[in-house]
């Protein structure tokens, strides 16, 4: 049996979403990460200091106890966000980082940002006051195909963008294809590297019938990209860091309308120790999972450990959503069913 430990980990892209199913899941992450980058797509988006903190308040007290999970807040960025309440809100450590939507691109995205130039005023206040700016990369005209979204985005959007503001701290989220891991090594960008991107390429989604357990956005790319993508995140190289994109929707309603979004916060540790076990990288998870994301964020590492056990984990098929005692709905998640090598033991002081 291989076991071995490495620094508590940070998730830098999760989604707590509110009410009973922020209570169900939030252990999930908080057991066995120090801190997690709250995405601020709720029903009504995060767009003021007050929402953040009221965010915050229903997060702490979703909680157990003795946490010492850090939520990190971040703003959502719409065509009418204030700039005083954003830097404001960032100089008093309410705000983390800023997030951009393109308006439409995703879940609860449609208040989000219509034209990026828009913002450009804004992106300047960022760039002087150090402010990490966080970009959902997809463009959302509906002439350009799913599978090229991303690409065209990092073409016509984001590459303009870094050119007028080269000192902005950019991190491209949950990237998806060899253009963008070329992209962001190139331009001294960050990127989070989903667990779902490193183990399905697009043929998931139609494996069996129209399946939407594997439908998340940006959706997954063909078999070279899902290649490339495995080796960057197993490259050790600092630019590239885990953000899960944990986004759970109830059972009810990925049946119901197929929403985009994987839930993949029970099994994210595994699932990632997987897919560095089979690239013979395992000596790089720690980096990957630990330290970058706080070296590119300026951040303290986390100093616990945890311990990785190589052993079988049977993943359940639901995760159960109960209020007082009853369940009341259920969330499949990630690797549903399936069982993985590895396994979380627990904390090391
Ligand atoms: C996310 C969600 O459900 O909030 N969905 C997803 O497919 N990743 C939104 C997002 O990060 O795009
Ligand atoms: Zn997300």
């Amino acid at each position: 049996m291989k076991t071995f430990t490495i620094l508590k980990p940070d998730d830098w892209h999760l989604h707590l979403r509110e009410g009973l199913v922020l209570k169900n899941i939030i252990n999930f992450t908080s057991k066995y990460f120090g801190r997690a980058i709250v995405m601020p797509n709720t029903k009504t988006p995060v767009t003021t200091i007050d929402k953040a903190i009221f965010y915050k308040k229903l997060i702490s007290e979703a909680l157990p106890k003795s946490s010492k999970f850090e939520p990190l807040m971040t703003m959502y960025l719409t065509d009418e966000t204030n700039k005083e309440e954003l830097i404001n809100g960032f100089k008093n450590n309410v705000f983390f980082a800023a997030k951009l939507y393109p308006a439409n691109a995703t879940t609860n995205s449609s208040h989000g940002v219509k034209k990026i130039e828009n913002l450009y005023e804004i992106f300047e206040s960022m760039q002087e006051s150090g402010m990490p700016l966080l970009i959902h990369g997809e463009v959302t005209d509906s002439e350009v195909d799913i599978f090229d979204r991303e690409e065209v985005f990092i073409d016509k959007e984001l590459s303009p963008l870094i050119q007028r503001f080269p000192k902005l701290k950019i991190v491209l989220e949950h990237i998806t294809t060899s253009h963008a891991v070329s992209f962001v090594e190139e331009n001294n960008l960050g990127a989070t590297i989903t667990p779902h991107h490193l183990h399905i390429n697009r043929n998931a989604m139609f494996f069996g019938g129209l399946n939407s357990d594997f439908y998340c956005l940006p959706v997954a790319k063909r078999e070279n990209n899902r290649i490339a993508l495995r080796k960057a995140a197993t490259s050790g190289k600092e630019c590239f860091f885990l953000g899960t994109d944990s986004a759970p929707h109830l059972r009810q309603w990925k049946a119901f309308c197929g929403c985009a979004g994987i839930f993949n916060s029970p099994v994210a540790i595994e699932s990632y120790l997987q897919v560095f076990e089979e690239e013979n990288a395992l000596d790089q998870f720690e980096k990957f999972a630990s330290l970058n994301g706080p070296n590119f964020y300026n951040m303290p590492i986390n100093k616990e450990k945890i311990r990785l056990v190589s052993r079988l984990n049977k993943i359940p098929e639901f995760i159960d959503v109960i209020d007082k005692n009853k369940v009341v709905g259920q969330i499949k998640p990630f690797h549903a069913g399936e069982t993985l090598n590895w396994q979380v033991e627990g904390i090391v002081n």
